[in-house]
């Protein structure tokens, strides 16, 4: 049986008070939306189709870069959840499978409970997820007879003895695509807040004598976003789950509590995190490496068998092949360090290639921006670069070469060279007390004045 997913994102999110979408704001750097999208692929839907409202545009660009196979229909009014599906009937005139609704702003359904919804199919013809709710408040509430769903009633129009049902409506529903749309056309808004509710379908399908039933999953998996007080939760509650999931792997996290995660870090089996680490979007770290205290990464690669930290950057494009060394206060950017490369201490490898076994001595920079355009640094392999040098771009750095501590490299460094540059040193014999005496004499001088 094929699927297609509707995700339902036109709402305003009024309660968010921002200009962008309410399902594009960020969780763990990760558009809600495609939180929502990750569990539905679980079911390889040959459709996915977004009902956006609010900000289509936005949603639109956003979805390009999220799954470019997603479709994008417009709800120009929000007459209600049953009118955001009716905007997918052209979409799907040619379909012939399941729809799936899923909500955009509830990111955290699992896939494993949609393959439970589509489980049920097999012996009813609609299927509502429900949950048990601590608090139920507004919800729409489900109406059960056994196994059977009757009704959902939706809290405005509940009676008082149907709010005291606690087994509340997710919003999420699967059907039969063609079916669903027959009820959906006998949806009207005689309601307490005037709109097409998709709910309607319950009752709808009993009348014609279809079977409906309702799967239950964790209260957490229906998490809804309104505010940002319920984004945070939400992050909070992606957190904890991502760090479960990573130490299920093998990644040791020594104060789990601390380190934050994105949607898409991976992180290898036997890799070991201090407390206080950030990853950034677009990480990832192979089995065995050890990462130390207050580093923060992004859009880099970090090499099996490699120490990175403490308060080491990696920023985008940083590559740090096996085994590499970067210590404390070592910012690096848009980099290729190859194999037992060491950068320990103090340094800017921006726009840059560091060759295997080559030592970064403290302090050095790669100076790859000269106010308008940015230029490339290489260093080969078993170089020794002195501390405090100045590698000012674009310039090369040979296999075995060394530059002295203090060097200002304008120019490029053949293999096995030795490059020096730097004012030279002289000696003043005696000079130093004569000049202390000097300015003791003035110091008094300027004190007895004052006096
Ligand atoms: C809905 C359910 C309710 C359920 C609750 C769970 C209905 C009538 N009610 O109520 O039973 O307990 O979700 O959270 O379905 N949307 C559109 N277009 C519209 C209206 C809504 O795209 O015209 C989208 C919203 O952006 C949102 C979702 O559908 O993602 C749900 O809409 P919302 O207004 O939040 O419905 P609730 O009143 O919460
Ligand atoms: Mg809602």
């Amino acid at each position: 049986m094929s699927t297609a997913l509707v995700i339902l994102a036109a709402g305003k999110g009024t309660r968010m008070n921002s200009d962008l979408p309410k399902v594009l704001h960020p969780i763990a750097h990760a558009p809600m939306l495609e939180h929502a999208l990750s569990a539905g692929r679980a079911l390889t839907p040959e459709r996915t189709i977004v009902v956006a409202g609010h900000g289509a545009d936005y949603v639109r660009s956003m979805m390009a870069d999220i799954d470019e196979d997603a479709e994008i229909v417009v709800q120009e009014e929000q007459l209600g959840t049953a009118h955001a599906v009716a905007q997918t009937r052209d979409a799907l005139s040619d379909f012939d499978g399941d729809i799936v609704v899923l909500y955009g702003d509830t990111p955290f359904v699992s896939a494993e409970t949609l393959q439970r919804m589509l489980a049920a199919r097999q012996s009813a013809d609609l299927v509502v997820l429900g949950f048990t709710a601590a608090d139920p408040a507004r919800y729409g509430r489900l109406l059960m007879d056994g196994n059977s769903l009757e009704r959902i009633v939706e809290y405005k129009d509940a009676t008082e003895a149907e709010r005291e049902i606690d087994f509340c409506n997710s919003g999420l529903m699967a059907g039969n695509a063609a079916q669903m749309f027959a009820l959906i056309d006998q949806v009207d808004s005689a309601n307490a807040s005037g709109e097409y509710y998709l709910t309607d379908l319950v009752e709808l399908a009993r009348a014609d004598g279809l079977q409906v039933t309702a799967v239950s999953c964790d209260e957490a998996e229906t998490l809804g976003i309104n505010s940002r007080a319920d984004l945070a939760e939400a992050d909070r509650v992606f957190q904890q789950r991502k760090r479960a999931d990573l130490m299920a792997d093998g990644v040791t996290l020594m104060d789990p509590e601390t380190v934050y995660l994105a949607f898409d870090t991976v992180i290898g089996r036997d890799t070991i995190i201090e407390p206080n680490v950030v990853f950034g979007p677009e990480v990832t770290v192979e089995s065995g490496v050890f990462i130390r205290s207050f580093s923060h990464f992004e859009g880099c690669h970090i090499s099996r068998g490699s120490k990175v930290g403490p308060y080491a950057r990696l920023r985008p494009g940083a590559e740090l092949a096996e085994n590499t060394h970067i210590g404390n206060f070592v910012e690096i950017k848009n980099a290729e360090i190859a194999e037992g490369a060491k950068v320990n201490h103090l340094s800017y490898i921006g726009d840059a290639s560091v060759g295997a076994e080559t030592n970064i001595g403290a302090g050095t920079i790669t100076c790859n921006y000269d106010g308008v355009m940015k230029h490339r640094t290489e260093i080969g392999a078993r170089a020794f670069i002195g501390s405090n040098t100045m590698l000012v771009a674009p310039v090369r750095i040979g296999n075995e070469a060394m530059t002295a501590t203090g060097a200002v490299v304008t120019k490029s460094v053949e293999d096995g060279a030795l490059a020096i540059a730097r004012a030279e040193q002289k000696n003043k014999p005696g000079r130093a007390r004569k000049l202390m005496d000097m300015l003791r004499a003035k110091k008094a001088r300027l004190s007895k004045g004052a006096e």
